[in-house]
């Protein structure tokens, strides 16, 4: 049920401090160590792993290009992230020590599916990262780490996309305990950080008129551009997809450092463009980011900038400037997405479009 909601997508949106929380519930005990009940791969299967292969699709695939840099930098594992389309049409190199994990919201995606059914008979382990208990991808993985979303039903994937997110950090942390690199310092930090993240969602929630508004100022526009650097790519890469999901809108994210090599041609006087800023602390992106934004102005962009409290840098470029709270880099995504997913639900919804149902699109497309 809607709940009082015009929208499932709505309150999905709604309920993200909830499934973040509730993925998280119960994974980090006292001790001070993680548990994941569902891992059933033992300590010495996860210390012979040497490669890690994200595969998902769509939303899915974001939640993996984001955990990519996470999981790399707390496990020292080399980690590449595919689309499950892709993947086992390219003759990919996996064996006994690779740990393939499947990202899925429903479970049922086909192309996942098959891509896992692949790995597994190249002999690789699989895990999988789902939010529908019993369904058929978790079943046929050696090991799952469910999220704890509660059931999504709009079409679009909101908070199946965070909690996706948490679950892969769960994932990243628990290897790097277990495997004890250098980086499992930092796990009570970031845990303790995660544990404070449904207050930083719940924030962008409250502040969500002032993307309201914008999506009303901006209703007639053509197309859109998101910018992201590290963490904020995928960001940007999911704000660009929600709006081509619900508002039917062209948009594109980029890397904002390939500005230069191309995207800049696209700036023209007028055209929206949101910027995801990296908080201060990560060496030289957040400056970096800050000239990207002012090259885009000087164009003609209209910017909205998304970036952390007391970040002043970007005051002057920013015609819009949506704030964040101040997260650790790796969880930027995680309060960044949210202002993105209510502008497209915005938009969308003023365009009269069914913001639950899209166009040509289904929920879980069991067909390859
Ligand atoms: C798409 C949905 O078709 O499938 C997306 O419209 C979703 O929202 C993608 O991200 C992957 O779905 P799942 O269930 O495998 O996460």
């Amino acid at each position: 049920e809607k709940g009082g909601y015009d929208w499932f997508m709505l309150k999905e949106i709604d309920e993200q401090p909830q499934a973040v929380a509730e993925t998280l519930l119960g994974r980090y005990g006292r001790s001070g160590r993680l548990q994941l009940d569902e891992m059933r791969l033992s300590d010495d299967e996860l210390r012979d792993v040497d490669k890690i292969i994200i595969i998902a699709c769509g939303t899915a695939s974001y939640a993996g290009l984001v955990a990519k840099y996470a999981i790399e930098h707390w496990t020292r594992i080399p980690c590449e992230v595919e689309l499950a389309s892709e993947f086992r049409y390219r003759d990919p190199i996996i064996d006994r020590s690779t740990l393939v994990v499947a990202i899925s919201q429903s479970g049922e995606t086909m192309d996942t599916l098959m891509a896992i059914r692949y790995a597994r008979q190249q002999r690789a382990r699989v895990l999988s990262i789902c939010n529908t208990n019993g369904s058929t991808i978790p079943r046929e993985s050696d090991a799952v780490i469910y999220t704890h979303a509660g059931p999504e039903v709009a079409v679009a994937s909101t908070k199946g996309f965070l909690s996706q997110i948490v679950a892969c950090y769960l994932l990243g942390l628990y290897l790097a305990q277990v495997r004890g690199v250098k980086y499992g310092d930092e796990i009570d930090a970031i845990m303790a950080a995660l544990e404070k993240l449904p207050a930083g969602i719940q924030r962008m929630l409250d502040e969500g008129e002032q993307v309201r508004k914008l999506a009303a100022e901006l209703v007639d526009t053509r197309s859109v551009l998101f910018l992201g650097r590290h963490v904020g790519y995928p960001v940007a890469l999911e704000g660009a997809l929600k709006l081509k999901e619900l508002a039917y809108l062209h948009a594109e994210g980029f890397a904002a450092g390939e500005l230069k090599h191309g995207p800049i041609a696209l700036i023209e006087d007028g055209i929206p463009v949101f910027v995801v800023v990296p908080p201060k602390a990560r060496d030289q992106l957040q400056e970096k980011i800050v000239s990207n934004i002012q090259e885009i102005r000087a164009r003609g962009a209209l910017t909205i900038v998304l970036a952390e409290d007391g970040d002043d840098d970007v005051v002057p470029y920013a015609d819009h400037l949506i704030r964040l709270p101040k997260v650790p880099t790796l969880l930027q995504p995680l309060v960044a997405t949210v202002p993105l997913q209510i502008f497209a639900c915005e938009l969308a919804g003023l365009l009269g479009h069914d913001v639950d149902q899209p166009r040509n699109l289904a929920k879980s497309v069991t067909v390859e």
